[in-house]
């Protein structure tokens, strides 16, 4: 096998719970990821050194990606060689349909496509849960790039259970020509809560039993992102596109992970397409649906 080729989905958060920081500077979470249908597809070659290309679809800008050794898809490549003790450097392609620094994990897509691409080009007889181990280290989103449908996290997110969900969501995800840091979202979380007994995190019962369900108007009420009050500080002007999409009559509104994309919940795909015209003026709106699978060799 000379070439492998492996696609992963974007992932958003439906509840993302967060407690006082640890003493690594880490945040503990109690989140539900659910994988949508953005997605980013990443070749490995058998290369005669270690290379790295990038190119965007669907009108991802990929000018801020590195492609240098700090890019989080060549890392992964670089850490499951030394682990597995191969020695074959590996020339990567990613092709991203992911918006860069968005809040949908595209990087940490990146770097679990990388880490099954590599896998499978090298045929290595790893178990998930050991490839799962190596992706929880690289980033705390990595492991659920891998499982992907919808699923709890806890730990710093990297510790990653199914949940069953019997349901199809469609989504309007708008996006911004400007990223928020995640660092940087944390840290304002950290100053919004200074002097504040900040609780442990929980995922709700509501929550699981609406995806169970299968009900998107439950799913609508239990939608919750703590983070969301420190990117609305950094970035205010989110605020406008969020009470727009709850104006075009979606379920609900929220911000993806650190952000800046906006989530809005529709019924299904018409009212997807409805609430998405009204929402032009902001952002690049795309629509989605959830949830897909994880990382998947094509
Ligand atoms: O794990 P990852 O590399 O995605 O984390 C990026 C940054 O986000 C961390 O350096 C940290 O500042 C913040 N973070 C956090 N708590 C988490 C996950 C991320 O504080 N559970």
């Amino acid at each position: 096998m000379a070439e492998v080729t492996v696609q992963a989905p974007a992932k958003i958060n439906l509840h993302l719970g967060v407690g006082p920081v640890r003493p690594d500077g880490f945040h503990p979470l109690a989140t539900a990821y659910q994988a949508i249908s953005l997605t980013s597809r990443v070749t490995a070659r058998d290369g005669g050194d270690w290379a790295l290309t990038c190119t965007g679809h669907d009108g991802v800008d990929v000018s801020g990606v590195p492609l240098d050794d700090t890019n989080l898809a060549l890392r992964a490549a670089r850490l499951l060689a030394s682990r597995a003790g191969v020695e074959r450097p590996v020339a990567l392609h990613l092709d991203k349909g992911i918006p860069v620094a968005g809040g949908l994990a595209g990087g940490s897509a990146d770097a679990a496509a990388t880490l099954l691409a590599c896998a499978t080009l090298w045929e290595l007889d790893i178990a998930a849960a050991d490839l799962a181990a190596l992706a929880g280290e690289l980033g705390s989103d990595v492991p659920f790039g891998l499982v992907g449908g919808s699923a709890a996290g806890h730990g710093r997110g990297e510790l990653v259970t199914p949940i069953h969900d019997a349901g199809r969501y469609d989504w309007v995800v708008l996006t911004f020509d400007f990223g928020v840091s995640t660092p940087a979202a944390y840290a304002e979380f950290d100053r919004l809560h200074a002097g504040t007994a900040v609780p442990v995190p929980e995922i709700p019962a509501a929550l699981v039993e609406a995806l169970a369900n299968g009900s998107a108007r439950e799913l609508a009420d239990v939608l919750a992102n703590d983070l969301h009050p420190a990117t609305l500080q950094l970035r205010p002007e989110l605020a406008e596109p969020l009470s727009a999409g709850l104006d075009a009559s979606a379920l609900a509104a929220l911000v993806s992970g650190s952000g800046p994309t906006c989530l809005f919940l529709a019924e299904d795909r018409d009212h997807a397409d409805k609430v998405a015209t009204q929402l032009t003026t902001y952002g690049r709106v795309r629509i989605a649906h959830g949830p897909v699978t994880g990382a998947t060799v094509l």
